[in-house]
């Protein structure tokens, strides 16, 4: 079995960013999410951020602190070849060992924490997330939907209810906002994905 990094990196390196499931030619709903929250000037992180549209998306609508953390190098330096608009900070990090150099005001997740499996994944997760978010920060996490797939990119993953979400984030969040996507892959097929927006209030 090889490492969430030498994993990741393989699929990076054998598919094209734009034949992967999760693909999206513009990440409308997470843009949408961002805007909804985020002014300019704050601190947004990509966790997972891939090969994803949503960096250079940002970088261009005038985001200017930006950063986007991803298990695979391989993927982070593809996303870096992108002509970004503004500096983006790139953290090579397996999420679940991280110590976070500083806080972040904006917290995205597409994807990548129904990943997390085992109870020790999603704490593990979920603490490094928690560190990184002060006061009035917010989260904004979109998972499969406990209609959606069970695999993604040939890996098991956790479905998550709208309910479910709510609940893993725990009592230390307000949850402002949530909905469902149904997200169309590149060859047509549909995934539904439940999406929440949280502040952090304690
Ligand atoms: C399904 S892709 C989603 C990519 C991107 N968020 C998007 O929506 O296009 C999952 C991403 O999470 C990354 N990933 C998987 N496990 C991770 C982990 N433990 N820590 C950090 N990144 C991880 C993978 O390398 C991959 O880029």
């Amino acid at each position: 079995m090889s490492t969430a990094d030498e994993y990741w990196d393989t699929i990076y390196t054998i598919k094209d960013p734009t034949d992967v499931s999760w693909y999206q030619q513009s990440p409308r709903t997470s843009l949408r999410l961002i805007e909804s929250v985020a002014r300019s000037d704050d601190a947004i992180i990509d966790i997972g951020a891939g090969v994803s549209t949503l960096i250079p998306s940002l970088a261009s609508s005038g985001y200017t602190q930006l950063s986007a953390l991803d298990v695979s190098a391989r993927a982070l330096d593809q996303l870096r070849s992108n002509d970004l608009a503004g500096d983006v900070r790139f953290f090579t990090a397996d999420i679940r060992r991280w110590e976070p150099p500083q806080q972040f005001d904006v917290w995205h997740d597409r994807a990548v924490f129904h990943f997390m499996l085992e109870t020790a994944d999603r704490e593990a997760y979920l603490a490094t997330m928690n560190a990184a978010l002060a006061l009035g920060a917010h989260v904004i996490l979109g998972a499969f939907a406990e209609d959606g797939p069970q695999e993604c990119s040939g890996l098991p993953v956790v479905r998550y209810s709208i309910s479910d979400l709510t609940q893993t984030l725990g009592p230390r969040y307000d949850v402002l906002a949530s909905e469902q996507e149904q997200h169309h892959t590149p060859w047509g097929s549909v995934q539904n994905f439940n999406w929440i927006v949280a502040r952090r209030a304690r």
